[in-house]
């Protein structure tokens, strides 16, 4: 239409930025939640709460046995009880699968094979939502079972390496064979990490509604534009036909970034019913039926020569998932360019079970994988004989390793440095023993490393004529705090105050962005917006008659030449551009991450094996933060997660069938603040001209890599007891 579009690559470094030159100083201010009041005061809209007409209910039924075929879905008894409208047995099979991009084959109609316990089969739809759980109860699922892999020792053996797609599972370079039979010092130890959930606060709900032919569906999810797509598929329509509708999302952590179950369950019988159905999930179902962390083994080799300098670094996971899936938990993906070492390998390769499907959860790769290697790492620095910040110093690596380029900003040490300072790090003994009472005292460092990525995204400014800007864009907000630093970018480069700007998000007919995963959200839609905002000020400077680099922006003024004009004054009848950021060539030219170090003290009773932390220091360096208070906060969330991986996060699957056995938070064990100490969050200032306009890189998953293995070096620095399979439970440490 009329509007006008505006796209940038990245093809080049951008040393210049509006945002450096900006004059209404908001950005990087530690801003509250400008949707915060929405949310204390319940009316900021969940997924579930939308009111529809004629609004009826679905609740999900589970295939009770862990592999097999359907013979029946009897579902008379279930049909009989009042209020109930249906019951769906014709479910497509493959919607397990778009999860995380899996599967590709098309859907069947109705559940023949069942592949884990839990899978679902069939959707229940009465007048309330306690008619349609009650006949969900009764409906019997017949089946005749199949042999199925429910244990992972057991079929470790049969292990493949899945095929290459955005992530190759294996690299390697010169020979750590050699390099670990020479070495003067080294290790070689195998770590271990369970199955995950994701436990987002709000559980995976839809509300679909049919009119015209046209589906819309308000959900909870993290990435619409392509989240369209796969319910598009699943369904059998065109991309067209679809809209998702996410403004906000009680959490996510990855098990949102594919549809769920209940997004395909609610659309089928919306239109089967032609009203609008709304299916939301119990937390067991969530557990049981949407996504997984998968359980890792992890070899790691370290060889290192007479000064400490690594020679050989090899990193080895074993992971699982369904058959027939080829996405794998990349554990080595902060291997490839953490450490300097000529001899280098990474490999992955998939268990295949009858497990709940596995894909992406906070910060899939680093999260587990730096529980790994910082671990090891600490245990080399004690072989060696060293202090494991000095380790690392030793190890710095000038440019990437692997790939030969230069690395786009890196502060690891920095970080190192300034949290040893900050935390006190010289006053930790060497040895264990640092007994007070029955508390046994210890301190560990880990390194956080999280690869940074841009990804195209779009949003839309319009500058109206009553001198507001209002941001539109299909980027969802999962309680990180897009709306609030989209805000300040608009605010920043168009010179007006926050509360003159209105953000939209997560409406699939918005410009679509790549919405929230992989830590790229704040710096992809950011961008975007920026993008946008660039082409309005050009748009003002030509209306005014004068150059872009001399107009200032400020308070809703235009100023240039000794001339100042309310921007109203400029805009005429409004002006809208649509903004594209998309990546380029720096993908490639350097390698871009942000980094960081986690600082933990902990005690362990000597007497019950009970592990507290007593305190941690995270320092970290990810370009230029946007909003000091919700990047803090991003960080915390992530430390905390690191302490429920070191300590407490397990999922327990039944050696029979695989079922999950643990599967609500009760017995799920994350953090509860109960278990948080003093947790203090520092950044080290930085811009990254290599990553996008706005000079900031991923914060989102930084937080959680590194955390649990500082965690478990303190054990181990308390007590003397190395712990390699995780969570280090009180048990393993008696
Ligand atoms: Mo993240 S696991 O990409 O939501």
């Amino acid at each position: 239409g009329r509007d006008e579009h505006r796209s940038l690559r990245m093809d080049k470094p951008l040393p210049d930025s509006l945002l450096d030159r900006g004059a209404q100083g908001v950005i990087g201010q530690p801003i509250d939640r400008v949707e915060g009041p929405l949310k204390v005061s319940g009316r900021a809209t969940y997924a579930a709460e939308y009111p529809a007409e004629r609004l009826s209910y679905g609740v999900l039924v589970r295939a009770p046995f862990g592999s097999g075929k359907i013979t029946d879905v009897v579902a008379d008894e279930a049909k009989a009880l009042p209020g109930v409208i249906d019951v769906i047995t014709d479910y497509p099979s493959f919607i397990r699968n778009p999860q995380q991009g899996g599967e590709k084959k098309a859907p069947t109609q109705g559940v023949e094979k069942v592949d884990y316990h839990g899978e679902i089969v069939a959707i229940v739809v009465a007048e309330t939502f306690e008619a349609a759980r009650d006949a969900a109860a009764r409906v019997k699922v017949a089946y005749e079972p199949a042999e199925g892999a429910f244990v992972f020792a057991e079929h470790r053996d049969e292990a493949d390496r899945p095929p290459p797609d955005q992530i190759p599972p294996k690299s390697s370079q010169g020979d750590v064979n050699a390099a670990m039979a020479s070495a003067a010092y080294t290790v070689d130890q195998t770590y271990t990490t369970p199955s995950q959930n994701s436990a987002a606060m709000e559980p995976h709900a839809s509300i679909a509604e049919w009119k015209d032919g046209k589906l819309t569906l308000h959900g909870s999810y993290q990435m619409v534009a392509s989240d369209q797509m796969q319910l598009a598929q699943a369904l059998g329509v065109k991309n067209d036909q679809v809209r998702i509708i996410s403004r906000y999302v009680g959490g996510g952590f990855g098990s949102k970034l594919g549809i769920a179950p209940e997004s395909v369950a609610a659309a089928i019988a919306a239109k089967r019913l032609d009203r609008p159905v709304k299916v939301a999930m119990a937390r067991q179902q969530v557990f049981d039926a949407t996504v997984r962390r998968s359980n890792t083994e992890q070899r790691i080799r370290l060889a290192a020569d007479h000064d400490g300098k690594l020679t050989a670094i090899a990193h080895e996971t074993l992971a699982s998932n369904l058959p027939g899936e080829d996405y794998f938990e990349p554990a080595g993906i902060g291997t490839h360019f953490a450490y300097a070492a000529e001899n280098r390998l990474t490999d992955h390769k998939l268990v295949r079970l009858n497990w709940l499907l596995s894909g992406s959860m906070r910060a899939p790769g680093e999260a587990v994988g730096m529980l790994a290697l910082e671990a090891a790492m600490d245990e080399l620095a004690e072989v060696i004989g060293i202090d494991p910040i000095e380790l690392r110093r030793r190890n710095e690596p000038e440019q990437d390793p692997e790939k030969k380029v230069p690395f786009s900003s890196r502060q690891l040490v920095p970080c190192l440095d300034r949290g040893a300072e900050a935390f006190g790090w010289s006053a930790r003994k060497k040895t264990a023993g640092d007994r007070r009472g029955e508390w046994l005292h210890g301190m560990g460092v880990a390194a956080a490393v999280r690869s940074n990525m841009l990804q195209k995204s779009s949003a839309s400014v319009e500058l109206t004529k009553d001198g507001r800007a209002i941001v539109s864009t299909d980027m969802t907000d999962i309680g990180t705090g897009t709306y609030t630093i989209l805000a300040q970018i608009a605010a920043e480069t168009l010179g007006l105050p926050l509360d003159r700007v209105i953000v939209h998000l997560g409406d699939g007919e918005a410009p679509p962005a790549a919405g929230s995963g992989g830590s790229w959200g704040a710096g992809s839609s950011g961008s975007s917006v920026y993008v946008a905002c660039e082409a309005l000020r050009e748009k003002l400077a030509q209306a005014m008659g004068v150059d872009p680099d001399e107009l200032t922006l400020k308070d809703g003024r235009v100023i240039a030449e000794n001339r100042a004009v309310e921007i109203t004054e400029l805009v005429g009848d409004g002006m809208k551009v649509v903004g594209t950021i998309q990546p380029g060539h720096q993908e490639k030219l350097v390698r871009q991450a942000s980094y960081g170090a986690h600082f933990a003290e902990v005690k362990v009773n000597a007497v019950t094996g009970e592990v507290r932390v007593v305190r941690m220091l995270g320092v970290f360096e990810a370009g230029r933060i946007l909003n000091r208070k919700t990047a803090r906060s991003q960080c915390l969330g992530g430390m905390t997660f690191g302490i429920g991986a070191a300590l407490s996060e397990e999922l327990v699957h039944d050696r029979r069938n695989g079922k999950v056995v643990n599967r609500d938070l009760a017995e799920y064990h994350v953090p509860v603040n109960a278990d948080i100490p003093q947790l203090e969050v520092e950044f080290i200032d930085g811009r990254d001209h290599h990553a996008n306009p706005i000079h900031a890189k991923g914060i989102g998953e930084l937080g959680i890599s590194g955390a649990g293995a500082a965690i478990a070096n303190a054990i181990y620095n308390a007590t003397g007891v190395r712990v390699r399979d995780y969570p280090i439970t009180l048990d393993k440490l008696l």
